[in-house]
């Protein structure tokens, strides 16, 4: 295994600039290894989702460098970090983002046909995925005709498809109940551990949080603490 780091962020800062400019992230360091799971907490408004959507490539930082696999994104040009986000990154977030008029079994495919994967390895991929997600027989459903628990599972089918490096996940549980959540949690969880794939995911749910090796928590924009192990989390948490 390589020990170059799948994410390290060096120095970074985001200032959403504008009538009242707003620093959201103030000088953030720090790495992540292959395979790990990151949980990232923190109260309302701290940097989360910022903070996912610059390792995301889906936004770029004001200050400091963000490394994927060793490589500086400052350097690349905005096609060169369009690849990155569609070949090694994959995306979950709260609201699903399924396309409405798909099926299920579409929505999987399409990451596959944008990539130019031909149909047949598209097809077994899609299928693949839907079974290890628990989906195998709503691959012909729409959307509008699963539960919520179930839609987020056919995003996670989706994300998995192009067989990502890193996983990142924005409150995938937030429109969820309670078992809903550990069910979806429990497969990004088991499918990733699986693949070796990075899980980076921002949750406010301290029982999701648990399960991660590693939980950086984020306070007006600075980390306030990075713990990597579980037991001593759960220790401050009683
Ligand atoms: N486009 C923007 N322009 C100005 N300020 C912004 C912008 N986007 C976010 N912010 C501010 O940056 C801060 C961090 O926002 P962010 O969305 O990262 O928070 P969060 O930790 O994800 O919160 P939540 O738990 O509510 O989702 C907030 O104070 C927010 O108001
Ligand atoms: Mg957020």
């Amino acid at each position: 295994m390589s020990s170059v780091p799948v994410l390290k962020l060096e120095n970074v800062s985001k200032l959403y600039d504008g009538a009242t400019p707003f620093l959201a992230l103030d000088n953030i360091n720090f790495e992540i290894a292959k395979g790990e799971f990151v949980a990232i907490t923190g109260p309302s408004g701290s940097g989360k989702s910022t903070m996912l959507h610059l390792l995301g490539c889906l936004d770029r930082p004001s200050k400091g460098e963000i490394y994927i696999a060793g490589r500086p994104i400052s350097r690349m040009s905005d096609n060169q970090v369009a690849d990155i986000r569609r070949d090694e990154l994959g995306f979950v977030f709260q609201a699903f983002n399924l396309a409405p008029t798909l099926t299920v079994f579409q929505n999987v495919e399409l990451p596959m046909m944008i990539k130019n994967v031909p149909k047949a390895e598209r097809e077994k991929e899609a299928r693949r995925n839907l079974a290890a997600v628990g989906l195998a027989s709503k691959l012909n459903n729409m959307p509008s005709q699963l539960s919520g628990g179930e839609k987020q599972r056919v995003a996670i089918a989706r994300a998995l498809a192009n067989r990502p490096k890193i996983i990142l996940a924005d409150e995938p549980t937030g429109n969820l109940d309670s078992k809903s959540s550990r069910l979806v949690m429990d497969q990004i969880e088991a499918l990733c551990r699986d693949r070796g794939i990075t899980i980076i995911l921002i949750t406010h749910e301290h029982n999701l949080a648990v399960d991660a090796d590693r939980i950086i928590h984020l306070k007006d924009g600075r980390i306030e603490s990075d713990m990597r192990k579980k037991s001593q989390f759960r220790r401050l948490m009683k």
